[in-house]
């Protein structure tokens, strides 16, 4: 019996939403350079740049609607005899849009801003810039509140006691190139738990995984929810 479920998502659980994802060709990071968009030796060079970049995210992100897949794991989450951990990498808010609750952002939200001075947190407004003031410290430091490379993903304490603790792992619409979340599924196996990829095509590591299920995330995520609640 599966008495806890962890879930990761990535990019793919909202591409039918109208969000890119980043290494599908075509994707974000064949239009944008990863160094100088991404990192925080980019966004000390050209802050502007970088705001740029996460304004036209954040104006995508408002625009875009969840879809069958966010309502599944909302769906998952309430009819679930068990617990549900739910971890994305994803920086949009469809999850939460769709219902979910409690869903652990590790690479940050774009929705929300931080001040790079005094650590305070913000509703991110529409259009971010660097000459914006911090609303608590009142520096000109502010940043989204998101993860670059080369820095610590947050709430990795409380990934890390979810999934020594899951029976059941599954990824959801990610390619698994990118360290720490690459590695949750060897964690989850070493912990003891079965494995499942769930992504529009056998991802490069789908090898790691007991069960691989193909397809857009749309029509499998919902169908694979409907075998775990029967
Ligand atoms: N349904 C299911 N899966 C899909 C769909 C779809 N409709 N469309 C694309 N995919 C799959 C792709 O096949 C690919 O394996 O989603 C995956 C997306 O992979 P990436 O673009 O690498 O996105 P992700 O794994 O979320 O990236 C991880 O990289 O740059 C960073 O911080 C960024 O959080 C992101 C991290």
């Amino acid at each position: 019996m599966t008495r806890h479920l962890f879930l990761l998502t990535g990019a793919g659980i909202s591409a039918e939403s109208g969000l890119g994802t980043f290494r599908d060709a075509g994707g974000i990071w064949s239009r944008h350079d990863l160094d100088e968009v991404a990192t925080p030796e980019g966004f000390a060079r050209d802050p502007a740049l970088v705001h740029g970049f996460y304004n036209a995210r954040r104006e995508n992100c408002l625009g875009a609607h969840p879809n069958a897949a966010h309502r599944a794991l909302t769906r998952l989450q309430a009819g679930f005899r068990g617990e549900v951990t739910i971890v994305t990498q994803n920086v949009d808010d469809l999850h939460e849009r769709a219902g979910t609750a409690g869903v652990i952002h590790m690479h940050g939200e774009v929705m929300r801003a931080l001040c790079a001075a005094c650590g305070a947190r913000w509703q991110a407004p529409r259009v971010m810039a660097p000459a914006d003031p911090c609303p608590a410290c009142g520096r000109a430091a502010t940043r989204p509140d998101v993860v670059w490379f080369g820095e610590v993903p947050y709430h990795m304490d409380r990934i890390a006691d979810r999934l020594s603790r899951a029976d059941l792992f599954a990824a959801i619409g990610t390619s698994g190139q990118v360290y720490p979340a690459a590695g949750f599924v060897a964690e989850a196996r070493a912990a003891g738990a079965r494995t499942v990829e769930l992504n529009l095509a056998p991802s490069d590591v789908a090898g790691a995984f007991d069960e691989v299920i193909v397809g857009p995330a749309t029509r499998i995520v919902p169908a694979w929810v409907d075998r775990l609640l029967a």
